[in-house]
């Protein structure tokens, strides 16, 4: 089949390389001249383990090009995916001036029927809305069909999840355009659920509203374990073996961060807002988050001055494998250290050019985590990349100045760190000292 990607960010990127590598002929197009451009030369703008292999793969066998030229995006395709941003204006809601515009642009261009595949997460109604639109500006003799078909890709493993996802959402009440996007995914052969356009645009808020719930269930439950002796090691583990719990998402940490979880709840407590419906669960899911992001270095206050410290902070990004700063803890953990005083060494292995631009300008930047951890006072593990769980707690102990370890993803056990000379604060869990 023949289809036009329209937005090369994360989503679209994962999805256009995805859909040539089963088969399509696929074009991304990106507004931006350098993005197309660079993406037409074979170079991956984002850090997403196997994109660029694969892209490659596609592009050599000519079923995959990147383009800013509408013409050529919008001449041929059958199907027409909008995977632009969202980003969230300040009171929470979704802004949808890009989506705005690829319907203007349908209009102008496309002068054959095709089915608008909405990629992009967007408030129940819009796609009603992005119908509406392309009615209006479609030129006569022209019909355009609009699909809900929520994406469920996490960063950092998108291509696995591509073509591993738990389902595929269609969501459309034309049954010629629920088949083409049947025959579109076929190749797959993943679970299909057909449902109508509300609710596939409910499905994709509702399903991460629900996992950043049970993040921060399981933060809140951290807390309590911290006060009353247990180990959140073990309640996670013995929760998740009820199998109507999961073992999944039940992670503690410092928080949920990223382009999703953060903007995705408040949005949608903004579209219950809309419907006078007070989501007061949800709004106690951001509350705890923002509470659990800043527990680490309220934590290590409880210990030590940090004014004239030197503090390492380990790991950037999100989560592992992606160089996204959106939202990521290390955001709130890096100020808080720099308003105490303290003197912040950062170390990631692959956001540190990404943060530049978003942390403080006071903070340093190493090149190792043994540079960053080389006469530190204080370390913060904030990011679990593999490398950071796999250094050996030795390396602590000898490096630092003062060994104080505050690690907000429980890289180590507490039997490794009883075994070494330092002081390890975890989460939900006792205090190594
Ligand atoms: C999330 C969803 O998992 C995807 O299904 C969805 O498609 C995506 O948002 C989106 O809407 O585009 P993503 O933000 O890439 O994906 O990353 P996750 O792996 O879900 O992690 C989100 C955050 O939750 C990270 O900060 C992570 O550290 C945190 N987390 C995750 C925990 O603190 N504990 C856990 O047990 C799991």
């Amino acid at each position: 089949m023949k289809v036009t990607v329209i937005g090369t960010g994360y989503v679209g990127l994962v999805t256009a390389v995805g859909l040539a590598k089963i088969g399509h002929t696929v074009i991304g197009y990106d507004v931006d001249p350098r993005k197309a451009a660079l993406l037409q030369r074979g170079e991956v703008p984002i850090y997403e383990p196997g994109l660029a292999e694969l892209m490659q793969e596609c592009r050599q066998e000519g079923r995959l090009l990147f383009t800013d030229e509408a013409e050529l995006a919008y001449r041929e395709p059958e199907l027409v995916f909008i995977a632009v941003g969202t980003p969230p204006k300040a009171d929470g809601s979704a802004d949808l001036t890009y989506i705005e515009q690829v319907c203007r642009d349908i209009g102008r261009y496309m002068d054959h029927d095709a089915v608008v595949v909405t990629k992009s997460t967007v408030p129940v109604g819009t796609n009603d809305h992005i119908q509406g639109l392309l009615q209006a500006y479609a030129r006569g003799g022209t019909a355009f069909t609009v699909v809900s078909n929520p994406e469920f890709l996490r960063e950092g493993t998108g291509v696995h999840d591509f073509f591993n996802g738990d389902r595929i959402v269609i969501g459309t009440s034309c049954d010629r355009a629920a088949g083409l996007l049947e025959e579109l995914y076929a190749p797959l052969g993943l679970p299909l659920f057909h449902t109508d356009i509300r609710s596939a645009e409910m499905i994709k808020y509702a399903s991460n509203a629900f996992l950043a719930a049970k993040i921060s269930f399981i933060n809140e439950i951290s807390n309590i374990c911290e006060k009353v002796d247990a180990d959140i090691e073990s309640v996670a583990f013995g929760m998740g073996l009820d199998r109507r719990i999961g073992p999944q998402f039940l992670k503690a940490g410092i928080g949920y961060g990223g382009s999703c979880f953060p903007k995705d709840t408040k949005a949608l407590v903004q579209i219950a807002g809309h419907v006078q419906h007070d989501f007061q669960l949800l709004k106690a899911v951001i509350e705890v988050n923002n509470k659990q992001q800043a527990s680490l270095v309220k934590k290590a206050k409880e210990v030590l001055e940090l004014k004239g410290k030197r503090a390492a902070l380990l790991g950037l990004a999100f989560k592992p494998n992606t160089d996204d700063m959106r939202e990521a803890p290390s955001l709130a953990i890096a100020e808080q250290l720099l308003e105490a005083g303290a003197d912040v060494i950062a170390y990631d292995p692959e956001a540190a050019e990404n943060a530049r631009r978003v942390l403080p300008e006071q903070v340093q930047y190493a090149s190792s985590l043994q540079e960053a951890l080389q006469g530190a006072d204080v370390a913060f593990i904030v990011t679990e990349w593999a490398e950071i769980v796999e250094l050996p707690l030795s390396q602590y102990a000898e490096l630092m100045r003062e060994p104080l370890v505050f690690d907000g993803r429980n890289c180590y056990s507490l039997e490794e760190a009883g075994r070494h000379d330092l002081y390890y604060c975890s989460i939900g869990r006792r205090t190594v000292a």
